[in-house]
């Protein structure tokens, strides 16, 4: 959506606060021995409090409240109290909703106790990535900007960049146009627009460049078992920097 007036801005506001709130709450709860349904209770609680409902419920009949993967599950894992977390694991908690018609998306990955250095690194190079795709984003630029940071960030740190998962609009719904590529896409001339509410959502990993959907239907993992890591704002494009709202 682009958002017109105070009002989009408030709606975009509260929903991105919930969100955010759940996103780090789950995320403090990581630990050896939760299981990820466990966590997505955390998470289901508090949109439940704020009248929020689940945005992948909603939308796509996701069975879980929130998204949870786990090492090479890299989105949409679906919560389970089959899986338990343990040390040395990644979690990526993904948590999207919606409240009075406003759609808000957004995710951070987790170390679960002791990981290694090169899993430390991999969280490091994937928040850095977003923080530096959130540097390009200023109605009139090229939206391959996003790409280009993302890709020399995880270029920097040894890295790869998942391809075939990407940002995207949000706000009236939870995945509206446009797409906002992880990496440059040389035929694209997109500019960013004053107003427009998008996500940028890197996902990082130690080799794999593709996701490809598990037997469940839902989750999506790297081929070669190759971990990954993914950071998530929902963010509003202004003539200066952007609005944050998760
Ligand atoms: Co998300
Ligand atoms: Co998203």
């Amino acid at each position: 959506m682009s958002i017109d007036g105070r009002h989009d801005l408030e709606g975009l506001q509260i929903i991105g606060a919930i969100v955010a709130e759940a996103r780090d709450t789950m995320g403090a709860h990581v630990a050896p021995g939760v299981t990820t349904a466990e966590l997505d209770q955390i998470g289901k609680d508090i949109l439940t409090r704020h009248g929020a409902r689940s945005a992948p419920q909603l939308a796509y009949g996701f069975p879980g409240t929130t998204c949870i993967s786990v090492n090479d599950d890299v989105a949409h894992g679906i919560p389970s109290s089959q899986r338990v977390l343990r040390a040395g694991d990644l979690v990526n908690i993904d948590v999207s909703a919606e409240l009075n018609g406003y759609w808000a998306d957004t995710g951070a990955s987790f170390a679960v106790g002791e990981v290694s250095h090169q899993d430390k690194e991999l969280l490091k190079a994937t928040r850095q990535a977003l923080e530096d795709a959130m540097e390009q984003v200023t109605a009139g630029a090229p939206m391959n900007n996003i790409g280009r940071a993302v890709e020399k960030r995880a270029k920097r740190g040894g890295f790869r960049v998942i391809r075939n998962l990407c940002g995207h609009g949000v706000g009236r719904y939870i995945h509206e146009e446009p797409q906002v590529p992880n990496t440059f896409q040389p035929r694209d001339r997109t500019l960013l627009r004053d107003g427009w509410v998008i996500t940028i959502e890197p996902f990082l990993t130690t080799r794999a460049t593709m996701a490809v959907t598990a037997d469940d239907g839902w989750t999506l993992r790297t081929p070669d078992g190759s971990r990954g890591a993914q950071f998530e704002h929902t963010m509003i494009v202004t003539r200066g920097r952007p609005i944050i709202v998760t």
